[in-house]
């Protein structure tokens, strides 16, 4: 066969093949970025827990237990709870080609990179497609997306809480309505904030949100919470098709067009998440395990508490940043609680300083995308690592790396200014 004259990528060649039979010993990171994060030691525990086969009576429960679970955290009654292997865009990717039918009007309110993200996806899924866009280190005002969605009149409205690109997080709770009047689906990517910050999918109207477990919910990425309204639910079941080879005797399809993926068919997730317990992919039981056990240690902490550590944790680290004389990104009043934006200080190389909070630190932080690339740090606050020793930790390495690089900063101020946070905040939150 002759070549394609295709500029395939470069692949590394190994770094070492000695270490090629060496056990698996990754370094002691503290993961502070905009995730993922450290897991809660809980759900690897309860990812190390042998398998069982999907259609065990055992793990049949489970799956309901983590349906039940997950409603809790979304503060929905919607049946259609459940989670989706693969990692958060799999959940959003489900979303969007299950409910989005070639010519499909689509608005997506984008304020960062993956909002751009759920245009790529609905793009590619045939919808007719209006982006409309918000600067940077901004989020729309509800009359702006009320003009949007009288304007275009979609089948759905795409957009994130959020985007985790610039910190931003946009209010929400107008927007299910408008989008209502309007006769639209409203599909939120809460990947970045579900278990962060409030996020009452009943009462806020909320079609379809979707999320991960690797920011706010201290797991690993691979299994993404998704819940359905009744009203997203039957705009998806409109287009169930079973597959070949499982069809009852008296199978009629779904008046709908087939969905065109088949394994984010949400018809057939749907199908084999109820009763019908329907065949579909092979479930990914330890991601199972793991979801489960997030949205448990979740529920159990309870909404009032978590929200308040993420908001404490976010708090302190930019009362740290503002004490070094370090200048915070976007819009203060819509910034998200867990994470936090920092400009780089003029003179210094951002990704040298990174690499050594990295190597003399062992933390990670943020780097950032598009525009914003080469110009802010991201730090992430949120789940296993939402807590003080991580804050204080971070700044004390932060304000060593910029010593090096140069700054003239007030040494010790940052993790001052953060512990005077905690210590105002006083009772069990100073010490979480
Ligand atoms: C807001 C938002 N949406 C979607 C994604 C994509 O998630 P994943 O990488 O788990 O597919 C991310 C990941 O950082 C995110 O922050």
């Amino acid at each position: 066969m002759r070549a394609m004259n295709a500029d395939l990528p470069r692949l590394a060649a190994l770094d070492d093949e000695e270490r090629l039979l060496d056990d698996l010993n990754p370094a002691p990171r503290l993961l502070m970025g905009p995730g993922p994060i450290n897991a809660d030691p809980r759900v690897l525990r309860a990812m190390s827990a042998q398998l069982l086969g999907q259609f065990d009576p055992q793990f049949r429960a489970y799956m309901r237990e983590t349906m039940a679970l997950y409603r809790r955290v979304f503060e929905t009654a919607n049946r259609w709870t459940f989670v989706i292997d693969g990692t958060a865009r799999a959940a959003i990717e489900c979303a969007l080609v299950s409910a989005v039918e070639p010519g499909d009007r689509v608005l997506v309110l984008s304020f960062g990179r993956f909002g751009q993200l759920k245009a790529e996806i609905a793009r590619r899924a045939g919808a007719d497609l209006r982006v409309a866009e918000a600067e940077w280190g901004t989020v729309f005002r509800p009359e702006q997306v009320e003009e949007a969605v009288k304007a275009f009149r979609p089948k759905l409205v795409a957009t994130c809480q959020g985007d985790t690109s610039t910190t931003m997080a946009q209010p929400l709770a107008e927007i299910g309505k408008i989008c209502h009047r309007y006769g639209a689906l409203l599909q939120v990517d809460a990947t970045a904030t579900v278990g962060g910050m409030p996020l009452p999918v009943d009462a806020w109207e909320i079609d379809c949100a979707t999320g991960g477990l690797q920011k706010c919910l201290g797991g690993p990425s691979g299994s993404a919470p998704i819940t359905l309204s009744e009203r997203m639910a039957e705009a998806i079941y409109r287009r169930r098709h079973i597959e070949e080879g499982l069809r009852p005797q008296d199978y009629t399809p779904g008046a709908g067009r087939i969905i065109g993926s088949n394994y984010f068919d949400l018809a057939m997730l749907m199908d084999y998440w109820s009763d019908l317990a329907l065949n579909h992919h092979t479930e990914a039981t330890t991601m199972l395990y793991g979801a489960r056990e997030c949205a448990r240690i979740f529920v159990q902490e309870g909404h009032a508490s978590v929200f308040r550590r993420h908001e404490l944790a976010g708090r302190a680290t930019v009362a740290g940043a503002e004490a070094l004389g370090l200048k915070v990104f976007g819009d203060q009043a819509h910034k998200m609680p867990n994470v936090t934006g920092i400009h780089i200080p003029a003179g210094v190389d951002g990704e040298r300083a990174r690499r050594a909070l990295l190597e003399d630190f062992n933390i990670e932080i943020g780097t950032s995308f598009g525009p914003l690339h080469g110009k802010i740090w991201r730090i992430g606050t949120m789940g296993y690592n939402a807590r003080k020793d991580c804050v204080l930790a971070t700044l004390a390495g932060l304000e060593t790396v910029l010593a090096a690089e140069g700054c003239k900063l007030p040494r010790g101020a940052g993790v001052d200014a953060a512990r005077a946070v905690y210590r105002a905040a006083g009772g069990s939150a100073a010490s979480s």
